[in-house]
């Protein structure tokens, strides 16, 4: 039988690490944080001055990438990139990345060797219309962009950094706008996805959801 796999989709912000990082845990399965791929590309290729258009550029720099993930540390050849990827610039340079199809392709075979016994979490904008299409779970957690940019901005302020809202909100939908129109891999629900909207629920609303449509799914 096939590893299972529960996709988590959805618009940056919208809770998606924070949900499959709970239910990795509780089932005690893989997690793959796609987006942290594309954050760790953006990052690497800046540093190696490479221009965030030249595909052929950063795909052949990211072959050469040895990435590893573990107990919650991003290391990249060596260096510690934990905190390095999670910054705003990293996020948006790694959705102008995403968007370059062949950048996408060389991804593909890393992300989907994420499926190992007893079962994955795999969270990103395309794991269940792409990556995991034979998916048993597949969910799309969204949430309106003003609640998001209030979680970030929240999440930011209590890290000490100071922020302004109203500059986070367009930035928010700035890529939500790059990552739903984008030709290949557009953030949009699969068919078959359970489409849960957060701005309303807690963390533990949301986990309690999922659970339940993985027990009805997954035997
Ligand atoms: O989820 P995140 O914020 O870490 O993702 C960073 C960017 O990477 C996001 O703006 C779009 C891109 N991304 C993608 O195109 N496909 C994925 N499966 C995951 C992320």
């Amino acid at each position: 039988m096939a590893v299972p796999v529960v996709t988590i989709d959805g618009p940056g912000g919208a809770g998606k690490g924070t949900v499959a990082s709970a239910i990795a845990n509780a089932l005690g399965w893989h997690l793959l944080d796609s987006g942290a791929l594309y954050r760790i590309i953006a990052v690497a290729g800046v540093a190696d001055g490479i221009a965030l258009d030249d595909a052929q550029a950063l795909v052949e720099m990211s072959e050469g990438l040895d990435i590893v993930f573990d107990d919650g540390q991003v290391r990249v050849n060596g260096a510690n990139l934990t905190d390095a990827i999670r910054t705003e610039e990293a996020g948006n340079n790694a959705s102008q990345v995403a968007a370059l199809p062949p950048v996408r392709d060389a991804i593909f075979a890393l992300q989907q060797g994420f499926r190992r016994a007893p079962g994955l979490v795999a969270d990103g904008r395309d794991m269940g219309t792409v990556v995991f299409t034979d998916a048993p779970v597949k969910i799309f957690l969204d949430a309106s962009a003003e609640a998001r940019a209030e979680r970030r901005y929240n999440q930011l302020k209590n890290n000490g950094l100071g922020v302004n809202l109203r500059a986070l909100l367009e930035q928010i939908q700035e890529r939500d706008a790059r990552d739903r129109e984008r030709v290949v891999a557009p953030l949009k629900p699969a068919d078959d996805a359970l489409i849960i909207d957060s701005t309303e629920m807690t963390i533990d609303e949301v986990v309690a959801t999922v659970m339940t449509q993985i027990s009805s799914k997954v035997e």
